[in-house]
């Protein structure tokens, strides 16, 4: 773990739930788009903050199982954003030592956006400096679920002792598979919600939420998170 501005240490990994775009767009008077659209700068801004400061692992939930169920103008504006990131931005990101990595039921995502996403993560594997992994059609629940499913066939087919099944054996089912947890948890606009976000790997994570709303966070905003970090005293359940 690496020392902050402050002298305090960085989170390794930093998971954040980019929520308000809506109520941005309202305060503006603008489509419910645009406010995506906007969070589409944020998105840019903190994965340079996170290089900044020095932190290894950055998940952005970007588009949930639940989030489906919106209109179809809706999705389909945010699944054409997605592609825009994807093409854009990570061109530059890229450049910039960024590794992207996807969690979820990535097999739900429209034809196109699988293809420009399997290309983003296959020209930047190599890359070290940041790994941003963006949940896509991600459910906690879900994954929680599928790596069930994945165990119980491992038992039924005699691969795996059900009394040797331990805490790193369902985390290795999860989409997270080798990706540390999350040490700080941020949720912009206030809401005191997880969302089914991580259930699993934010259990010891420190939780900081903001009320300004995504669009509107940036660089001081993430500094101001990771200031808020290193002030804690993480216990982990001891004393
Ligand atoms: C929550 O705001 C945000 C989302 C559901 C989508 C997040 C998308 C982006 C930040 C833009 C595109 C970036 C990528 C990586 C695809 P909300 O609509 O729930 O806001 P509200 O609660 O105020 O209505």
């Amino acid at each position: 773990m690496g020392k902050g501005d402050s002298g305090g240490p960085v989170p390794q990994h930093v998971a954040i739930i980019m929520d308000g775009n809506g109520r941005w767009a309202q305060q503006h008077k603008l489509p419910r788009l645009s406010g995506h659209e906007a969070g589409r700068k944020s998105v840019k801004r903190v994965v340079q903050a996170a290089i900044a400061h020095g932190v290894r692992y950055l998940t952005l939930y970007a588009f949930s199982v639940e989030n489906w169920q919106r209109p179809r103008e809706e999705v389909q504006g945010l699944m054409g954003l997605l592609r825009l990131v994807l093409r854009e931005e990570l061109a530059e990101m890229g450049r910039e030592g960024v590794r992207l990595r996807a969690i979820g039921r990535l097999q739900d995502l429209p034809e196109a956006v699988r293809e420009e996403l399997a290309a983003a993560i296959e020209k930047t594997k190599s890359n070290t400096k940041l790994d941003l992994i963006l949940a896509l059609s991600y459910g906690s629940r879900v994954e929680i679920t599928e790596a069930a499913k994945a165990i119980a066939r491992e038992v039924k087919d005699g691969r795996l002792d059900p009394e040797r099944i331990d805490e790193n054996s369902i985390s290795d089912h999860l989409y997270t598979r080798g990706i540390p947890d999350p040490d700080l948890l941020i949720r912009t606009s206030g809401e005191m919600r997880v969302s089914n976000f991580m259930l699993w790997q934010i259990s010891y994570a420190e939780i900081h939420v903001t009320s300004v709303l995504w669009p509107d966070f940036g660089k001081e905003q993430f500094a101001s998170a990771l200031a808020d970090y290193a002030k804690r005293e993480r216990r982990f359940g001891g004393v």
